[in-house]
C-alpha cells in the first residue's frame, strides 16, 4: 500500500532478504542452515516478502533455492538479479512475484551503488518487458538521482528501490544530505506514477531515519536482520525491525 505525502507510514512492508543464510552454508557446503525455514521463520516474524539475490556468481543463492522457495514462500518473492540472459532465463522459468533489477560486478562486496538506467535504457527496457509479460512485477534498484527516477517512469515500470547505501553508511552533514535526496527521489517518483521501495545497509540505527521518506511501499533488509538472528533467531529479528518500523512510523 502507498503512502501520502504526511508520511503515514504504518503500513510500510518489511521484505527480509536471506542471501546471508545461504552465505553461511555456502561458507562450509554444508546443507543447513536451510533456505526455506529461513524464509518460514521470516514469514512468523511478520515480514510481507522474501527477498533472494541470485548472483552470477552464485556466492550465496543457489538456482536450487530460488525453486525451493518459489514453492515455499506465502508471501511475495523478490528475485535481485542482473540483466544477464542466464539469470534472465531462470526468472522467466521461477516466475517470482517480483524482480528487481540490479547492477553487479563480480568483486563487488554487495551491490554497489544503483543501475545506470539512462546509460543501459534500451537493455533495460527490454527485459522488463519480457519480465512484465510473464506477470512478473518489475523494479528497477537506483540511486536517488532524478534522471534516473524520469527515466524508469519513461520506460514505464511500476517500482523502484531506493538506494539507501549511502545514507546508511554517512555520518553528521553527509547523512543529512543523502537523506534529502532519497526525500527528493520518492517525492519525484510517486508524481511521476511510480511506486517507492528502499533498501540497503538499513539497521536499527537507521531505519527510524529511512521511515521519514514518504511514499514508501516496502522496505528491503538483509544484512542487518541476519546479523541480528545469530543472537535472537530470525522470526524475533524481524519482528523486532518491524516493531522499530512501526515506532518510527508513528512519530513521523
Ligand atoms: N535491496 C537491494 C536491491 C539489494 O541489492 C540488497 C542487497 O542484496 C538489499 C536490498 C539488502 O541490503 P542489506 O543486506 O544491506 O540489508
Amino acid at each position: 500500500m502507498a503512502r501520502d505525502t504526511k508520511g503515514e507510514q504504518g503500513a510500510v512492508r518489511l521484505g527480509v532478504n536471506i542471501d546471508h543464510v545461504a552465505t553461511l552454508r555456502q561458507a562450509r557446503g554444508t546443507p543447513y542452515p536451510d533456505i526455506v525455514e529461513a524464509a518460514w521463520l521470516c514469514e512468523k516474524g511478520g515480514a510481507t516478502g522474501i527477498t533472494i539475490h541470485l548472483r552470477e556468481d552464485r556466492r550465496h543463492i543457489q538456482d536450487r533455492d530460488v525453486y525451493r522457495l518459489r514453492k515455499s514462500v506465502t508471501t511475495r518473492l523478490n528475485l535481485e538479479m542482473a540483466c544477464h540472459p542466464d539469470i534472465v532465463r531462470i526468472a522467466l522459468d521461477v516466475r517470482p512475484d517480483e524482480v528487481c533489477l540490479v547492477p553487479e560486478r563480480r568483486r563487488e562486496l554487495t551491490t554497489e551503488g544503483g543501475l545506470d538506467v539512462i546509460g543501459g535504457k534500451k537493455r533495460l527496457a527490454s527485459v522488463a518487458a519480457a519480465l512484465s509479460a510473464a506477470g512478473i512485477v518489475v523494479s528497477f534498484f537506483i540511486d536517488p538521482d532524478l534522471r534516473q527516477v524520469e527515466t524508469c517512469a519513461a520506460i514505464g515500470v511500476p517500482y523502484v528501490e531506493l538506494h539507501t547505501g549511502r545514507f546508511c553508511d554517512a555520518a553528521g552533514v553527509g547523512a543529512r544530505r543523502e537523506l534529502g535526496r532519497l526525500i527528493a527521489a520518492a517525492r519525484h517518483a510517486h508524481a511521476l506514477g511510480l511506486k517507492v521501495n528502499a533498501g540497503h545497509g538499513i539497521h536499527l540505527g537507521t531505519v527510524g531515519a529511512i521511515m521519514r521518506i514518504p511514499y514508501l511501499d516496502t522496505l528491503n533488509i538483509g544484512h542487518s536482520i541476519v546479523c541480528r538472528a545469530v543472537f535472537v533467531g530470525l522470526k524475533e529479528a524481524t519482528r523486532e525491525m518491524l516493531v522499530a518500523m512501526r515506532k518510527a512510523g508513528a512519530r513521523s
